[in-house]
């Protein structure tokens, strides 16, 4: 059963058009498979959102994304094959272009009008094919600013769920107080949030370790005294984590690298939440460059496992609240506002 449905008469919760909706689906960049997964003349089918999808890849490597029923008897094209760089349907044949238009039936040279199927935006970037819920999108996938035009090593993380709405658990990057009281990191941070357009928000974040406990001191002494991370939120369906920023080796030398983290997130069905963890750094020259390269990815996923295990007991266990935010929770009100202010896609489960 779904949280919001639980204490509905004596707890009370205002409800949002498009943030924590499980019927909205927003437009934006969604998780497909890892592009390894779809090797040259082959398709498969996906269940993306609640939505079921055909993608394949032609001779040539390109890719292509449709609706995944046929447009005849709504056999699944997924377990069709690719034949002339178009998908073919297993049944009775059919043949789709990457236009979705259908150009090729067995039984009859004429083409029915209702034959052609709904074609969706796709880009491969990290390793990943991610698929977009309309025939063009507005942007590309989400850029981290640190590894622009950079050459990158990817390592993709193990899927998990969460029961909550996966904008819920995006609050965990612009709530600073649950720093302290979940992972007891007793920093002050200043937080400041800027729209990049109207689909991206960068969150940015930094403080001074305190020198008080014996971690603290410690950590002062391997990163220096200032440390920061920043977020870049891009249609709530992906996260880029940028954190060891601000860090200098004891305290001194300026190179410790960032570390770079993206989520994906997708709605399963209402009450199940899919988060892909991608974990993501500069590729170094060299042996030594590239062996540090790959220790890193290794520490990323550690230190993402610590923060993981802490936060999912909040994000299993919650019926979110927007109708009682205080002053601090200020960047959350804001957050709320620029999902509610978010497009939704035809994949939603109610019509727009
Ligand atoms: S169901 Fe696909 S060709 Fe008949
Ligand atoms: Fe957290």
């Amino acid at each position: 059963m779904l949280t919001e449905l639980r204490n509905q008469q004596t707890q009370k919760i205002p409800s949002h058009s498009v943030f924590n909706n499980w019927d909205v689906i927003t437009e934006g960049w969604y998780y497909v498979c890892g592009s390894k997964e779809l090797t040259r003349n082959s398709v498969k089918s996906f269940k993306i959102c609640g939505q079921h999808i055909a993608v394949f890849r032609n001779s040539k490597g390109e890719l292509a994304a449709m609706d995944g029923y046929c447009a005849h008897m709504g056999v699944d094209l997924g377990i069709g094959s690719v034949v002339d760089d178009k998908i073919q349907c297993y049944f009775h044949h059919w043949k789709y272009d990457k236009s979705g238009n259908c150009v090729h039936i067995p039984a009859q040279k004429e083409i029915p009008k209702k034959s052609c199927l709904n074609t969706y935006a796709i880009q491969e970037e990290y390793g990943v094919i991610w698929i977009y819920p309309a025939s063009e999108a507005t942007q590309k996938v989400l850029e981290v600013p640190e590894l622009k035009d950079r050459e990158v090593l990817v390592s993709l993380g193990e899927p998990y769920e969460r029961t909550c709405h996966h904008h819920i658990t995006m609050i965990n990057g612009i709530d600073p107080q649950h720093l302290k009281t979940v992972h007891n990191i007793q920093m002050d941070m200043d937080l400041n949030i800027e729209m990049v357009n109207e689909a991206t928000i960068d969150i940015e974040l930094s403080g001074t370790i305190p020198n008080e406990r014996f971690i603290e001191k410690l950590s002062r002494i391997f990163i220096g005294s200032n440390y920061g991370y920043s977020m870049r939120y891009q249609f709530t369906t992906l996260a880029a984590l940028t954190t060891l920023k601000q860090t200098k080796l004891f305290g001194k030398f300026d190179i410790i690298p960032v570390m770079n983290m993206i989520f994906s997130y997708q709605t399963i069905e209402p009450g199940r939440t899919k988060v892909v963890p991608i974990f993501i750094t500069k590729k170094r020259r060299g042996i030594h460059g590239f062996l540090f390269s790959l220790l890193w990815l290794q520490l990323s996923k550690l230190a993402f496992k610590v923060l993981q295990d802490e936060d999912g007991a909040v994000y299993d266990n919650i019926r979110f609240n927007s109708g009682n935010l205080l002053t601090i929770d200020k960047p959350i009100t804001k957050y709320i506002g620029f999902v509610n202010r978010l497009k939704s896609s035809p994949w939603s489960r109610v019509e727009s």
